[in-house]
Parts: structure tokens; sequence; C-alpha cells
């Protein structure tokens, strides 16, 4: 965990405080030092910008693709007395986002992959398998959501998508079982999912090893948005970033 170094105050309102694990070592390789311009390319909930901007008089571009997010981020910005601006966009777009604020060259870019604690915690993001939400899991506002890829998507797409993204073992029989369950009724909820894609309760037999479909949904249904089926007449937006 990161200690925290708010000695600059003017950075201590704004988000609830989020300290990422990792925060302190992001400090460290950025070397960052006053007077630099570095670029959070996912800002989520603000916790490596904020240790940016508490680390020396330097100024942050902080990206995310998630309007949610920058939404949250308004009070750190306002604290942060003009350190701080904060751009709804993909960090693909990262020099767009730097020049149109005058920097040609930063000092450094730090990228956090990943789904935050807040996208989790929504049900409506369809991120969760603990709330019951749509199946979205959209990182922004556009593009075609989990259940629009689960119900368009034929099996040997899912099975692509979720051996190569979710780097699942059982994608094949996951893919199967979701094919089926989809004849049946359309899964458009994160617990309307096929009940092959749950883990087992841990006192379950092993199934024998050609009748086993999946051990957790976690891994599985994750991998499933950031790519949609062209063929299908969705546009991907895994090189979208
Ligand atoms: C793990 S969280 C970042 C947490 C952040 N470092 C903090 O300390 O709060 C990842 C963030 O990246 C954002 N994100 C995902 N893909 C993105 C992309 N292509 N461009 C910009 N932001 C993206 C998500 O919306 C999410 O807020």
């Amino acid at each position: 965990m990161m200690a925290s170094r708010d000695s600059a105050g003017a950075v201590a309102g704004g988000l609830a405080r989020h300290i990422p694990v990792l925060g302190g070592r992001t400090v460290e390789f950025l070397n960052v030092r006053a007077g630099g311009v570095y670029i959070d390319g996912t800002f989520g909930a603000g916790g490596h910008s904020r240790a940016i901007l508490a680390a020396a008089d330097c100024k942050v571009i902080g990206i995310d693709r998630d309007h949610d997010a920058i939404v949250r981020g308004a009070d750190l910005v306002r604290s942060a007395n003009g350190r701080l601006a904060l751009v709804e966009d993909k960090f693909s777009d990262l020099e767009v986002a730097a020049r149109g604020r005058g920097y040609e060259a930063v000092d450094g870019v730090v990228l956090d992959l990943g789904v935050s604690s807040v996208q989790l915690d929504e049900a409506a993001r369809g991120f969760s398998f603990r709330h019951d939400g749509p199946l979205d899991m959209r990182m922004g506002r556009a593009g075609v959501t989990a259940a629009d890829v689960v119900a368009m998507a034929s099996e040997r797409e899912l099975t692509a998508i979720m051996a190569t993204l979710g780097e699942e073992r059982h994608a094949r029989n996951i893919a199967r079982a979701i094919v089926a369950a989809r004849r049946a009724t359309p899964i458009r909820t994160t617990s309307s999912r096929p009940s092959c894609t749950r883990a087992p309760a841990p006192s379950t037999p092993r199934p024998e090893p050609s009748k086993r479909c999946a051990s957790s949904s976690t891994k599985s249904l994750p991998s499933l948005p950031p790519v949609s089926p062209r063929r299908s007449g969705c546009s991907s937006h895994a090189d979208d970033w």
C-alpha cells in the first residue's frame, strides 16, 4: 500500500479516497518531478492521479472512457487548482488529449488496465455477478454490450473470445451451453447466464473431463465485451484502444 503523501494539500479533496496498491511504485517509476506533465490514461477513481499530484508540483492529464469516472473526478479537479485536467476518451487518443492542452510531449504515462472497483460495485454496469444487473460490461457508453455479443456471436466466435481473452479452458463447452440457453431464453442479465457458467459448489463432485463445462464465469464472461463479431454485424472495440 502506498503511504499517503498529500503534502500538496491542494489535492486532498474530491473522490472518496482510493489508494491504489501500486501507487507508490507508480510515482517512483514515473520519477515524478516538479514541473513535469503526466498522463494517467485510466483515471478511474483517481488514485494514481492523486498520488502523482501529491508527489510533486506537477500536472496530470487524466483520461478515462467511463463518463461516470470523469464526472466523479470533478471535485479532485477543483482541489488540484489547475494541475489536473480530465478528458473523457480512450487512452489510445492520449496524444490528442495532450496536444489539446498544448503539450507535444509529456514526462510519463501510466495505464492501470482493468475494471475499477466502482464499476464492479454498480450492478447497472453489468460487471458484477453478486448483484443482478443488465449484461452490459461496457467501459464507455458506446458500442455493443456483452448481452449483444452473447446474443449474436456464433458458437465458434464465443469460443474464440473466451479462449483468447478469458484464457478459459472450457470455452468450447461454455459457448455450446450459451448457444443452447439463448435458444430458450435471451440472456440479458448477469444472473440469467447459463448455470454452466457458474462456479460449482465446493461440495460438487468433479465431473469427468468430457462432461466438464466451466469452473467459473468470472473468467469467461468478462472476456466477452471487448470483441464483438464483425460477421454478426457488430463493430469491434478490442482494437479500439
Ligand atoms: C483499474 S481502473 C483504474 C483505477 C485507477 N488507477 C485508480 O487509481 O482509481 C481502470 C479504468 O480504466 C478505464 N478504461 C478502460 N479501458 C479504457 C480505455 N481504453 N481508455 C481509457 N480508459 C479506459 C476504466 O473505465 C476504469 O475506470
